[in-house]
């Protein structure tokens, strides 16, 4: 039944009976984590070969690169060659580096405050207030950068197809708007995969500034989890390519998700001319990479079909977990109208909305009774969800028994609350 539409006593019957629902959750002492998107264990295991990919001296030599060495600023070129066929780009318009791509996106906005994104373009850090756009609800260590450099943020509502484009339009004719962070596949937190008309007219975008800069981080760009439906982002940079407009991408992903998050590889990616201007900042900052651990990649994955036919596995231990979150929230919320909640096809979270002002109350309470959950109104700039309504679900570290329980709980607390909330305002 819709509680919307329910009188004073059945609400007051519920929140009773939720009430000692939620008591004898915390009796239970439950310890359980659903903060961060972290694989499991059982996908990390899956990678045990890497760590003997190279057991010799002769292991570490590719054609003509002694990997042991010094040197090669921008990655292994086999490293290169397969991040641009997983990401639709040029061997030579990408970079290789250590594990972190959010490392390489703090470098770049690092590069622009310095040094300006180009040869003739002013330091960001010299040109008055700067701001970003940020697509919301979004990953919360975009807005970290941000906040961390003084960066003011945008909110730009997140459609169903991708951010809402006539805002971005509107708001790239402030010369101030420097930047603005995409996750182009199945998005951190909400799933979207953006539409070929969104991408389109990210590539057409005339922003006043010229030192304007698309962060297109595709950190999803391979993790579906139905194969059969997957959705396809079209390539940015070849629609820019066909406007000229190449230098406004800079593209970012990393095998965080795919092999190790603490032992894999990143890469970013842009015009030759972005590239370019790139290393030579970067041959200051470093003699090169390790090579070594991209050269472990190439030998485990070999190419990016290879990558692709292993993300399939991966997908067999991330779907069901997935399923049980879904096929709980169905089951417990069905047409109560107090939650939503999206089912993505792919990538590593699920975005749940509670009633206007529980979001804060119900991650409190959940807290309180052993569940972590992603810090409310995290998911937007400044840790502030105007409407306190936004919960990122994270169900890929827990065991499925552990999330059964973990969304059982969830759901309890966000009754509570909902009840709580709709009696403080009932009118008869
Ligand atoms: C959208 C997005 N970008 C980047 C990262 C972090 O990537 P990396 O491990 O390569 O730094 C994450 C991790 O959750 C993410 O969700």
């Amino acid at each position: 039944m819709n509680y919307l539409e329910m009188n004073r006593e059945q609400l007051l019957a519920l929140h009773d009976k939720y009430t000692q629902q939620y008591q004898s959750f915390k009796l239970q002492g439950l310890t359980l984590d659903m903060s961060r998107g972290k694989p499991g264990p059982e996908q990390l295991d899956m990678s045990e070969a890497m760590l003997t990919a190279i057991t010799s001296n002769a292991d570490c030599y590719t054609g003509k690169t002694d990997c042991r060495n010094y040197g090669i600023v921008d990655g292994l070129l086999e490293a290169r060659e397969m991040f641009a066929e997983i990401l639709g780009v040029e061997p030579a318009e990408v970079i290789c580096g250590g594990n972190s791509s959010l490392n390489m996106m703090y470098d770049t906005v690092m590069r622009a405050w310095v040094f300006g994104v180009a040869k003739g373009e002013k330091p960001w850090s010299q040109q008055g207030q700067i701001k970003f756009l940020c697509p919301v609800p979004g990953y919360d260590r975009h807005f970290g950068i941000c906040e961390q450099f003084g960066i003011e943020m945008i909110n730009v509502d997140m459609l169903e197809d991708g951010p809402d484009m006539d805002a971005v339009e509107e708001l790239i004719k402030d010369p101030q708007v420097k930047g603005i962070w995409c996750v182009p596949k199945h998005s951190n937190p909400t799933g979207v995969t953006y539409s070929d008309e969104v991408v389109r007219r990210f590539a057409a975008l005339k922003p006043a500034a010229s030192d304007f800069r698309i962060f297109w981080d595709n950190a999803y760009c391979v993790h579906e989890l139905y194969f059969d439906r997957c959705p396809q982002l079209l390539n940015l940079m070849e629609e820019c390519r066909k406007l000229g407009s190449e230098d406004m991408v800079y593209q970012y992903t990393s095998t965080s998700k795919i092999s190790f998050p603490g032992g894999g590889v990143s890469a970013f990616a842009s015009s030759e001319r972005n590239i370019h201007h790139a290393k030579k900042l970067m041959s200051v900052q470093s003699i090169g990479p390790d090579k070594l651990n991209q050269l472990r990649h190439i030998r485990f994955f070999k190419n990016a079909a290879g990558v692709k036919e292993y993300m399939k596995k991966h997908a067999e231990f991330l779907r069901p977990k997935f399923e049980v979150v879904i096929n709980n929230m169905e089951r417990y919320f069905g047409d109560s109208g107090i939650a939503t909640w999206n089912k993505p096809t792919g990538g590593y979270f699920i975005n749940f909305n509670t009633l206007e002002g529980c979001a804060s109350k119900v991650a409190q309470l959940a807290k309180e009774a052993g569940l972590i959950l992603t810090t409310a109104g995290a998911t937007f700039p400044y840790g502030k969800d105007p409407k306190d309504c936004n919960l990122r679900i994270a169900p890929s570290y827990p065991s499925t028994s552990e999330l059964d329980m973990a969304i059982r709980l969830l759901c309890v607390c966000v009754k509570l609350v909902s009840t709580e909330k709709l009696l403080a305002e009932y009118k008869d």
